[in-house]
């Protein structure tokens, strides 16, 4: 199972799952602002997360997404910490679909701040896609 986790996190919430999910995974969590965030060799499933900023998602991580090749991932399953909202999810998965990348139903959703309870349940739900 080849593995990958991306993410984009201003203040280090996203972030916090993001290394939950990598070290559930065994793998690094990857900025997708860093030099090798580029999805370069298929993955089978890719993690890729984001905040809300003011009901949108960040410019990155919007030119992120737009830069993935279906090609190149088989399956993304998406992860998100915000105040309120949800949206960014709906968000991720729109940018996925738009590059005809399947994600799953599913996601990891923390409200802002994840505490060591809700970082556990995110490596919890990573292993069921590993
Ligand atoms: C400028 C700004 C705008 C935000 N807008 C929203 C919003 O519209 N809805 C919401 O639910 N949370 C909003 N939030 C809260 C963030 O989504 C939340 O703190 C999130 O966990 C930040 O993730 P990060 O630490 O990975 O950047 C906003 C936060 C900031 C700093």
């Amino acid at each position: 199972m080849n593995t990958a986790v991306r993410y984009y996190s201003r203040s280090g919430h996203t972030k916090a799952v993001a290394d939950a999910i990598a070290a559930a995974a065994g793998v690094a969590a990857v900025s997708v602002d860093s030099a090798d965030a580029a999805i370069t060799e298929p993955v089978d499933v890719l993690f890729i997360g984001g905040a809300l900023y003011a009901y949108g998602l960040d410019s990155h991580l919007k030119g992120y997404l737009a830069s993935l090749k279906k090609e190149n991932v088989r399956k993304a399953v998406v992860f998100s910490t915000s105040m309120i909202s949800k949206h960014s999810v709906d968000l991720i998965k729109k940018g996925l679909k738009a590059q005809g990348i399947p994600a799953e139903d599913e996601f990891f959703y923390a409200r802002s701040a994840p505490g060591k309870e809700q970082l556990e349940q995110a490596k919890a739900f990573a292993e069921r896609f590993l």
